[in-house]
């Protein structure tokens, strides 16, 4: 045995020191202003994989942001591992409520905290720094490995299902293998294998062609901001369940077994309500917070507008109003089916004196992962090395709309090994990683690459 381990901590230093570069990248999918740093991260992604030793290194053109792809195809007779995740991250705003600048990585307290560093710059460098410690410790992998780093995740993806078709061979591979989840809680090391799906629409609500005077108007012309507030207060029930035109049927129910198994995990409501600032939990009546986060579709406005927002008071109807109507899906429903449903329920309640408008903006299918493959073996075993507690087998809310393209085109079992914590700000001011867990994480990853190769050698079947 070689020493991987006394490798990862002598240059553990350096690792950090070179995230810091990575982070200080403002990769911005959603704001064409940082086209130009997003396709420098890419480079920059390149770069790396090309110094610890990857081969055939490419930047591959999409109509949006670029893809990084790399392999290490030398392993002859074991399986190929390919491993995916974003180089691009969310939108840093609001600025001043962060502690340091979103793109300045400062280390506080054990964590580094910047934008993207747990989702997903963080998770994308323990990879190559595991495989830079094999290739350094053992001059080898143990494994064949192809990585492929994404510019548009937190834009939905919406080039990458085309490109993995038109790529289908290169990309070719035993199993896919993705770090861009979160762990139950900490020193609980966990395996993710089922992600909720996400349909994503703005609503555009018109009533007369311009503002009125409320006095003058008001009680006999239609107001587009309470038509909204009707419209989407009747979508839901007071039991919390949505009223789209059969929403359910598509909706599999949880399994008494799995139920069992959710029911296990330890779960504190008081905790839960206090790590977010809430006054208590709620949700969908009949099931518990864990299912209602993990295995129940829900229906959020994420935004509304229209009418005065200014300082006092202004007795205005507005000509228009608009919201922000997020879905999160759970198998077996569609996109395009929810899609379809949510424009049937808007015209059967469109107020009268209104006209609505539902825009699609993006969305993906939600996914179930086995959790019987090699690969699945192989990371629980990994995590359990590193980690020294046996992991949990868990669920999320969080969408990655490529995981079912990667189980419908690719044909392979895909590991989600994550390793956030819920108190990490994603998407929020003060994001952070744990070094701590950014450590064990290399560590992981490495162990993954050995015990897939031997998981595959022993003779079990490598699916
Ligand atoms: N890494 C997250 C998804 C995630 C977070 C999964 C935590 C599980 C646990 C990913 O980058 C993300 O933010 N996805 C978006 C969807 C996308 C279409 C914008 C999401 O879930 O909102
Ligand atoms: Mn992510
Ligand atoms: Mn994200």
């Amino acid at each position: 045995m070689s020493d991987l381990t006394g490798y990862i901590n002598s240059n553990l230093d350096r690792f950090i020191e070179e995230l810091k570069a990575f982070l200080r990248i403002p990769s911005i999918s959603a704001d064409s202003a940082y086209n130009e740093q997003t396709r420098q991260c890419a480079r920059h992604v390149a770069d790396e994989m090309a110094r610890i030793g990857l081969e055939n290194v490419q930047v591959l053109e999409t109509p949006g942001h670029p893809v990084v792809y790399a392999d290490w195809l030398h392993a002859a007779g074991a399986p190929t591992v390919l491993i995916y995740g974003h180089y691009d991250v969310q939108p840093p705003d609001p600025l001043d409520l962060w502690t340091s600048p979103p793109f300045e990585p400062e280390v506080r307290n054990g964590d580094i905290y910047a934008r993207g560093s747990i989702d997903d710059k963080g998770q994308v460098h323990l990879h190559m720094k595991a495989v830079e410690a094999l290739m350094a410790a053992e001059g080898a992998l143990p494994v064949n490995v192809k990585f492929i780093i994404e510019g548009e995740e937190e834009i939905g993806s919406p080039n990458l299902p085309p490109f993995l078709e038109a790529y289908r061979e290169l990309l070719a591979c035993d199993a896919v293998m993705i770090s861009d989840t979160t762990m139950y809680d900490v020193d609980m090391p966990s395996i993710t294998y089922g992600l909720r799906g996400l349909a994503y629409f703005e609503l555009r609500v018109t009533g007369p062609d311009r503002d009125l005077h409320s006095g003058m108007f008001g009680g006999a012309v239609a107001n587009p901001l309470n038509a909204l507030c009707t419209m989407v207060a009747a979508m839901k029930d007071e039991n919390g369940r949505i009223t789209l035109p059969d929403f359910y049927n598509s909706v599999a129910d949880v399994s008494p077994e799995e139920r069992a198994e959710l029911a296990r995990l330890p779960y504190d409501a008081g905790d839960f309500a206090r790590l977010v600032g809430a006054t208590e939990t709620t949700g969908e009546a009949g099931y518990t917070d864990i299912e209602r986060l993990w295995a129940r579709p829900t229906l959020d406005l994420c935004g509304i507008w229209g009418g005065y927002q200014g300082e006092g008071a202004k007795t205005v109807l507005p000509s228009k109003a608009g919201a922000k109507l997020s879905m999160r899906l759970v198998a077996h429903q569609q996109v395009e089916q929810v899609a379809e449903q949510l424009r049937r329920f808007v015209a059967e309640h469109t107020p009268a004196g209104v006209t609505v408008e539902v825009v699609e903006l993006h969305g993906g299918p939600p996914a179930l992962t086995p959790t019987d493959s090699a690969p699945v073996r192989a990371s629980l075993r990994a995590l359990k090395e590193a980690f020294g507690v046996d992991p949990y087998l868990i669920r999320s809310g969080g969408s990655i709309p490529i995981v079912a393209d990667f189980d419908r085109v690719l044909g392979v079992p895909v590991v989600l090994m994550g390793f956030g914590l819920p108190d990490q700000n994603a998407h929020s001011p003060d994001e952070k990683m744990s070094l701590r867990n950014y450590h064990r994480g290399i560590a992981s990853a490495a162990l993954f690459l050995r015990e897939y190769a031997v998981e595959t050698r022993t003779g079990t079947s490598a699916v």
